[in-house]
């Protein structure tokens, strides 16, 4: 169980596993592995309405279209492989890991490419250091940390998270951070400061995907400051034991794992202490989508599908969705009173 906040366990960099064990681990699982179609992919991709008019729908559709392209060209999408089954790795519902390597090239990134399969092969070659991240805004002690400061600051725990994509998908990863909330309080919110803004790296060039004309570049997120200084809110530095990837948002990005995959901004710079609810990318560019909080709610479903069942990459068929996610034990709390069919 690698949830602090459920067990109160810490767990020591010392322990943490490295990956080159749970690749090792994995391969006495190797005859247990089996190939799921293209066709259970096929599953995976949202009930797209391709008349849909905003740039949200032009985008899905177009990977909807790229998917079936793929299934029906005998391309093995990913993700293909059953999950990690290691004694001791899953989960706190023993929910074994996703695959590494469907963790790593099963992406969401737009600002490389709106292609999942694609994503890790345009961000290859991203430098992720040197990295400065500004924090300030409502804060008393404003700052700008080097990644290698934050790092040395904020000892690494381990956490396995359900992550849960708006689009009907879900993983269980072990990441590697520590809790937003030592950031923030080393910085000290001031009085006024009741949300959070987070924004990523805006670079053109090295990110080519913001060229696109369909999205108001660069990619932000926000959250209420309760709901970012819960325990469970983590800034993650790595996952599977090593740092992160460029297609996983290296070198820090945020992981909310009782809302939807969205939330989780990536390769941050930027993180504002603010007074008002900020705009997302996503509440800018779909505003009939989503809102603000976009908690993962089985009965609140996308305009143009049901979220009451995911496909968990790896498994075949669909699975429940879960009210946050199955974290309501740690956060159904920070939404008391108020409708959450209203405050989606
Ligand atoms: N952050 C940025 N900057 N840009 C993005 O396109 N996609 C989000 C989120 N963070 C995204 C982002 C979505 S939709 C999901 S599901 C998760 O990242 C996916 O994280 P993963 O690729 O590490 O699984």
């Amino acid at each position: 169980m690698l949830i602090k906040k459920r067990t109160g366990i810490e767990i020591p960099s010392s322990e943490i596993t490295p990956k080159s064990v749970y690749l090792s681990r994995r391969a006495f699982m190797g005859a247990t592995a089996a190939v799921a179609g293209a066709a259970a992919l096929a599953a995976c991709a949202p009930k797209t309405d391709l008349t849909g008019a905003g740039s949200a729908a032009r985008m899905q559709a177009t990977e909807a279209a790229q998917v079936a392209a793929a299934a029906t060209a005998g391309v093995t999408p990913m993700p293909t492989a059953t999950p990690i089954v290691i004694a001791g790795q899953t989960d706190e519902q023993g929910n074994p890991l996703t695959e590494y390597e469907s963790v790593i090239g099963y992406n969401n990134f737009y600002e490389f490419s709106t292609n999942k399969e694609a994503v890790a092969g345009r961000a290859e070659g991203f430098q992720a250091t040197p990295w400065q991240v500004a924090v300030g805004g409502l804060v008393n002690k404003p700052g700008t940390y080097d990644i290698d400061d934050l790092r040395a600051r904020f000892t690494a725990e381990e956490r396995i998270y359900r992550l849960r994509c708006v689009e009907g998908w879900s993983m269980v990863i072990p990441w590697l951070g520590f809790p937003l909330s030592a950031l923030l309080n080393e910085v000290e919110p001031a009085s006024g400061a009741q949300y959070v803004r987070f924004e990523t790296l805006y670079d053109p060039e090295r990110m080519p995907g913001q060229n696109s004309p369909f999205f108001p570049w660069p990619y932000v997120e926000g959250l209420r400051l309760d709901e970012a200084m819960n325990d469970l809110t983590l800034i993650s530095t790595g996952l599977y034991g090593e740092e992160l990837l460029p297609q996983n948002g290296a070198p820090l990005r945020l992981v909310v794992p009782w809302k939807y995959g969205f939330k989780s901004i990536k390769s941050i710079v930027k993180i504002d202490l603010v007074d008002e609810m900020p705009m997302s990318l996503w509440m800018e560019a779909a505003p009939n989508e989503y809102g603000f909080y976009a908690n993962v709610n089985p009965e609140v479903n996308h305009p143009r599908w049901s979220q009451a069942t995911e496909r968990r990459i790896g498994e075949g068929g669909r699975r429940p969705t879960q009210l946050f996610n199955g974290y309501g034990e740690q956060v159904a709390a920070l939404y008391d009173g108020m409708d959450l069919a209203e405050n989606y």
